[in-house]
């Protein structure tokens, strides 16, 4: 039976070291016994943007990138997007388990009676520019739903994490379409408790409102909206170690509230090479506005001066199993609200891209936001709602991976160290010693 583990010799002294293998890993901190001298602080590794580190041990998704495999606590997401829902999935990533009846029940009855918030978040609500990102809104006012909750700081007590996560579960939708109802100057729309997740965030966003494309009055009632939109959320709810995932892990080793650490996470998501992606995709297809510009647009990807957005994936280099399933959808949707012409441009840019070697030899394929926005948009959604609409969902990942990780014996306060590239010591020099600015230092 081999060993497992690695014995790595240091040329510079000769020495070799034998180190476990655990999973497929080493301790970083195992390199530190590795010196030239008993000043030398020890081998560390460098791995910008960890491209190859495992910053924890997880329980809650499996993605298996080559095979474009993705599970949550080993359910495929195929499965849970056709026989499961929001709420029972972000019960399954809470607890581990998929809910009884009865707990299914009382779980939606708990999300039910925590969708308010505070009469005086509309205050702040308010304070916005007409046309504030709906994003930099929500950013701001689930952190300051901290101050709501004080006795958030609890973090070391699972009941108070328990109640902080139906707050913010049940709370993302409100926060999210009062910004958007603050962005078109219409009347707060309130929750209806009679309503199922998915189709009371339709109702708080759009009641009231003209129905886009052939949607007839009460078209966001329609249950295959509600529907697409719940499996959308689904396949959006956890993605293991993340950006936005690892933000919130990072801010709360610091112990940090959950909703201050759900903001970081947002603001994380917010990104274009993240969360922002469905956002930059939607932009993207309207600038290259038929499939005959395809080709020129792809040149200019090929000559690295654009990037495919929604293409590409830290961790899948085969085809996101979360498109496939938005593919899907985008046809029932499409039967409801019409054709969005945008998905023509998609498919053929996807055709395209998918037989030529540039995309090819990068294992770069189409990822959970090349097909989510135009679902988005065919509902009605205007584009700077799409990072909103990951964020909502996303806050059950971020929460069952904060309470997986305050209840890990291995958490640490997260400090990574560095590689000093900066000046030796050096003295003060009084300013009129000082030789004229340094060129493009950024600054004057
Ligand atoms: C999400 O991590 C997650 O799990 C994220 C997510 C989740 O659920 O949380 O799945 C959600 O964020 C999906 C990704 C959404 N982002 C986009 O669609 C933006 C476009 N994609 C790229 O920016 C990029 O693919 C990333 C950021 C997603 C991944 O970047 P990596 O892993 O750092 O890869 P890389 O930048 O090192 O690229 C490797 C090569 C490079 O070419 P070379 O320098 O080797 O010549 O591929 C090229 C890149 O230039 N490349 C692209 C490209 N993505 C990578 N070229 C053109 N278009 C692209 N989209």
């Amino acid at each position: 039976m081999p060993k497992e583990t690695v014995t790595i010799t240091d040329n510079r002294t000769g020495q070799s070291y034998e180190l476990p293998i655990e999973r497929g890993t080493i301790k970083a901190l195992d390199l530190r016994q590795i010196k030239t001298g008993p000043s030398d602080f020890g081998l560390m590794t460098y791995d910008p943007g960890y491209m190859n580190t495992a910053s924890c041990r997880s329980r809650i998704t499996f993605i298996d990138g080559d095979a474009g495999i993705l599970r949550y606590r080993g359910y495929p997401i195929e499965e849970l997007a056709e026989k499961s829902s929001y709420l029972e999935v972000a019960y399954l990533l809470w607890t581990g388990e998929l809910p009884t009846v009865e707990g299914l029940e009382r779980w939606k009855h708990g999300v039910r009676y925590h969708t308010m918030i505070h009469e005086s978040i509309k205050k702040f609500l308010d304070g916005f520019r007409h046309d504030a990102h709906p994003m930099g809104i929500l950013v701001s006012t689930v952190a300051a739903l901290a101050t709501f909750y004080p006795e958030a700081k609890n973090i070391e007590d699972p009941e108070t994490r328990r109640i902080q996560f139906y707050r913010l579960i049940s709370k993302m939708p409100t926060l999210a379409a009062f910004a958007y109802r603050h962005s078109v100057g219409m009347p707060y729309v309130y929750p209806d408790n009679s309503l199922g997740y998915a189709e009371n965030f339709l109702n708080m966003m759009f009641h009231g409102r003209e129905p886009v494309g052939s949607l007839n009055p009460d078209s966001h009632h329609s249950p295959v909206l509600a529907r697409a939109l719940d499996v959308l959320f689904m396949l959006h709810a956890d993605h293991e170690q993340n950006c936005s995932t690892s933000s919130m892990r990072m801010v709360s080793s610091a112990f940090t509230d959950p909703y201050t650490s759900v903001a970081a996470a947002a603001a994380a998501l917010y990104g274009p090479l993240h969360g922002g992606a469905n956002e930059a995709v939607l932009r993207m297809l309207r600038e290259i506005g038929h499939v005959q510009n395809i080709p020129t647009f792809v040149a200019a990807v090929k000559r690295g001066e654009r990037k495919l957005m929604g293409f590409g994936h830290r961790v899948y280099k085969s085809y996101d199993p979360r498109a496939k399933v938005i593919k899907y959808w985008a046809d029932r949707v499409f039967e409801v609200t019409g054709h969005n012409p945008l998905i023509d441009i998609a498919l053929k840019l996807e055709e395209i891209a998918l037989a030529d070697d540039y995309f090819i030899s990068r294992k770069l394929y189409p990822n959970v936001d090349f097909y989510s926005g135009i679902i988005y948009e065919a509902m009605g959604f205007p584009t700077d709602m799409f990072p909103v609409l990951f964020a909502i969902p996303r806050t059950a990942g971020w929460l069952a991976q904060w309470r997986e990780s305050l209840e890990d014996p291995d958490l640490k306060i997260a400090r990574p160290r560095q590689i000093y590239l900066g000046p030796e010591q050096r003295s003060y020099v009084a300013i009129d010693k000082r030789r004229d600015s340094v060129e493009g230092n950024g600054i004057e």
